[in-house]
């Protein structure tokens, strides 16, 4: 987050002033409790949303000023992050308990979001409780995903476009105790996977990426429905288990994919997209396909314009809804097709950070990444197919402007990080 120096306002200044200066950055909206306004007038930060615990942004910047360094600055809360991913986890569990799913829920955060080397270190360290896997897009993604040390119960979703190379490694992954899901999105990914895992031998997991007749609401809604990009027709996907069963690979079949299009305004219409959802994999279970995951992707809102309204940069519900509808929707088809309830995979991007400019194209290039790439191929494969995952990104000054904040959280004997 650049942090440009807040306008000063007299410490005197009346409480209605501090309101008027929030309400005019609308603080409120987007803030979350983590983002206020402090006595002072100053942008303040709460990580742990501890009050008392707040760092002074205006103070953490003049400081750096006054030891010689000069703006601007990206001042990082990686504790924001903790508590993000941490309150997700906590909505389906409540979900889980609340209408007795069957299942358990796992989040993959998806790499193109946000490709930060700190933020996703950051993000696999603190989702190791919860078996917080990653979802990557290409075959850089896959290799910083694998030189990351995912929790055991955690999944690596491959999506997006398919070569020799990038199978391989999924295919490979095996190999340092990761579990990779190969997501197809069309009949010719299904050929081509099944061709190289029977002339190496293996029996990767499979999923299948499924167009849902229902589309989400809101600017993203034409990236789903029957003209979606992504994911395979009903039809397709019907000739694809056919496959599957054909080349005695149906135990491998251990995901079915969708994903409603991000930003979800309308909870009425998520609804109706699970409700499909889950009578497609409701089907293909009883069709003979052990299918251990429903992905779900993403979908949940943000609300950009602090409305809490079905408008475009809004969303009417709480992410507690989301979750629930998630979690009863799914648990109410499979009671009713008599079909054992799936584990949930999300990959949500709402509730951790993405960037605020273009997605990077390229990942920082990561030494341990490129001994992955030697292990598991061999250099000469290496040599032919670099990798240079984000040569060149320049890390502009990184200060670590809350070193007062966490003085003072060491003192109230909270768990501090070597963070950012
Ligand atoms: C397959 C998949 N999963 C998850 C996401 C993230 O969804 P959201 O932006 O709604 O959090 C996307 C976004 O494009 C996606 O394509």
């Amino acid at each position: 987050m650049a942090i440009a120096p807040q306008p000063s306002v007299d410490s005197t200044a009346e409480p209605s002033t501090i309101e008027r200066v929030s309400r005019i950055y609308g603080l409120d909206n987007w803030g979350f409790g983590y983002f206020g306004v402090n006595e002072s007038g100053h942008l303040s930060v709460t990580p742990h949303k501890i009050p008392g615990l707040a760092v002074d942004v205006y103070e953490a910047v003049r400081d750096q000023v006054r030891d010689q360094l000069s703006p601007p600055f990206l001042l990082r809360f990686p504790q924001i992050l903790d508590e993000r991913l941490a309150s997700l986890h906590q909505a389906f569990a409540t979900a889980i308990a609340e209408f007795d799913y069957g299942g358990r829920h796992i989040g993959a955060y998806p790499v193109k979001v946000n490709q930060r080397p700190e933020v996703l270190r950051r993000l696999v360290k603190s989702g190791q409780r919860y078996d917080y896997g990653l979802e990557v897009g290409s075959k850089a993604e896959l290799v910083a995903a694998l030189s990351m040390p995912l929790a055991e119960g955690s999944l690596i979703t491959c999506n997006g476009l398919k070569d020799d190379l990038y199978l391989r490694l999924a295919m490979a992954a095996a190999k340092l105790g990761r579990r990779a899901v190969i997501v197809v999105e069309d009949l010719q990914d299904l050929h081509m996977t099944l061709k190289l895992a029977g002339a190496q031998g293996l029996l990767p997991p499979i999923g299948l990426r499924v167009k849902l007749g229902a589309r989400g609401s809101g600017k993203w809604e034409d990236s789903c429905g029957e003209f979606a990009k992504f994911g395979m027709s009903t039809i397709a996907l019907v000739r694809a288990l056919d496959l599957i069963k054909e080349s005695g690979a149906a135990s491998q079949l251990t995901m079915l994919h969708f994903h409603i299009g991000s930003q979800v305004n309308d909870i009425r219409r998520a609804k109706q997209a699970f409700k499909e959802a889950a009578r497609v994999y409701a089907k293909a279970r009883k069709a003979g396909f052990d299918i251990a995951y429903l992905n779900v992707g993403g979908g949940l809102g943000v609300d950009y314009d602090g409305s809490r309204t079905a408008s475009e940069f809004s969303m009417n519900y709480s992410v507690q809804e989301f979750a629930n509808d998630i979690v009863y929707t799914l648990g109410e088809v499979c009671a009713s097709e008599d079909v054992s309830a799936p584990t949930i995979v999300t990959g949500l991007r709402h509730r951790v950070p993405e960037r605020g400019g273009r997605p990077r194209r390229r990942l920082r290039r990561l030494a341990h990444g490129q001994r992955v790439l030697d292990e598991l191929l061999g250099a000469g494969i290496r040599q032919r197919h670099r990798l240079h995952a984000g040569r060149g990104l320049r890390q502009r000054g990184c200060v670590r402007a809350h070193h007062r904040y966490r003085a003072r959280a060491g003192d109230g004997g909270l768990p501090l990080d070597a963070g950012h």
